[in-house]
């Protein structure tokens, strides 16, 4: 099929607003947090300002048209969402001559809808937040928000992320990577290397999200458990020395024109009841259990620090549009980084949206600014 063959949309001749692509869903076991994202995005993106194509991701990858109904989409008791994956399919045109999406009927010539001014990619964890998706948007030559490939990549393996971090001078504490050759070449040789951490340690997927496959260890006859729970989700692992403090987080917007990377207010997590540390049902279900404080009751000097590492981190992968960074505030006193998040989640009772609420941007705000910031950069190497 060439370009010639798809027929166009009437609507592509009309004056227009910018159109934004809100893309959301996924192949990641995130499916159903992207589509409640989506959910936030689309009720409240000014509409008097763009054009708004709501674009889902099958859990099988098939892209789809998606109906703009926020309600179907939001993630409440009993109501999982889903992208419909019966919907008609989405294209994407692979050359920087064309930045219309074409829609693909049933017995129908495919369909153009017009061009797609910039992608809102809403996607948290691998095929999404991982450079993958936006390595398609930069064959593709259309600008989206958020970090480009080399940062999304880097900033998904928490073992990359931590070889940047340090090599830019920032504080990580100290772990171990256990890949798959190693695991299932020399499991021993592998064991031996976490129990030099001491106990207890956190084995994670090295590229996941949500707490999902993460198991804090506090004796060596449980590691092994905890590491193929962790290989179910990724093959490669990364266990990490316990760390003892607070988790201080902090919003980054990229700075506009050239200005300097800016920092929100910091918030604090707290599990105050119920879990062994911040998990999976800690983060989605048993709410009550978790205190949230935005933000932060601590010291100027505690806030200043994670804000002042919070911008370096993200300098130092070159991010662009946002990213959320999350720090121990540590027991001795200092503070170190425990991870970046190009897409943090991103709903309006999110951490991120709520620490650029406090901080003098609104959720509405914060969605128009992230748009412009991807609207005013140019496309190819940057
Ligand atoms: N090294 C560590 N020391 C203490 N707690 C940790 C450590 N790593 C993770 N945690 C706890 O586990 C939670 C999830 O870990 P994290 O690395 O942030 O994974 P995810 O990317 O899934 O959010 C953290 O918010 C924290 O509560
Ligand atoms: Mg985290």
């Amino acid at each position: 099929m060439s370009a010639s063959d798809i027929v166009p949309s009437t609507l592509s001749a009309e004056p227009r607003k910018p159109r934004v692509a809100v893309v959301f869903g996924g192949r990641s076991s995130e499916h159903a947090v992207s589509c409640s994202t989506a959910a936030g995005v689309l009720r409240a993106i000014d509409r008097d300002t763009y054009d708004v194509l709501p674009i889902g991701i099958a859990k099988d990858g098939r892209w789809v048209l998606a109906a703009d109904d926020p309600d179907r989409l939001a993630l409440t008791p009993g109501h999982t969402p889903e992208v419909d994956d019966a919907a008609d399919g989405v294209i994407v045109p692979l050359s920087t001559t064309d930045r219309s999406l074409a829609v693909l009927e049933p017995g129908q010539p495919p369909r153009a809808l017009g061009d797609v001014d910039v992608v809102l990619p809403l996607l948290h964890g691998p095929f999404g937040e991982d450079g993958t998706l936006q390595g398609l948007l930069e064959l593709a030559d259309i600008r989206y928000v958020g970090s480009g490939v080399l940062a999304s990549a880097a900033g998904m393996d928490k073992h990359y992320m931590k070889v940047v971090l340090a090599g830019h001078g920032l504080p990580v504490g100290p772990y171990t990577v256990i890949t798959d050759k190693a695991w299932r070449h020399d499991p021993a040789a592998a064991l031996d290397a976490v129990s030099s951490l001491g106990f207890p340690v956190f084995v994670k997927p090295a590229r996941a999200g949500s707490s999902m496959g993460i198991t804090k260890v506090n004796a060596k006859e449980d590691l092994e458990a905890a590491i193929e729970a962790a290989r179910e989700h990724d093959p490669k692992v990364i266990v990490e020395a316990a760390i003892v403090g607070r988790e201080i987080e902090c919003g980054v917007l990229e700075g506009r024109d050239g200005a300097p990377t800016r920092t929100s207010e910091v918030a604090e997590v707290e599990v105050v009841q119920g879990h062994d540390f911040y998990d999976f049902e800690a983060k989605y279900i048993a709410e009550a259990d978790v205190q949230l404080s935005c933000p932060a009751d601590v010291p100027v000097e505690v806030s200043d620090e994670v804000r002042r590492l919070a911008a370096a981190a993200f300098d130092a992968f070159g991010c662009e549009g946002l990213a959320r960074v999350d720090c121990f505030w540590t027991s001795g006193g200092d503070v170190v980084i425990n991870e970046i998040n190009t897409m943090p989640g991103f709903t309006p009772t999110s951490m991120y949206p709520r620490m650029w609420a406090v901080s003098g941007l609104d959720y509405p705000a914060l969605i128009d600014e992230l748009l412009q910031l991807a609207l005013s950069r140019r496309t190819g190497l940057r």
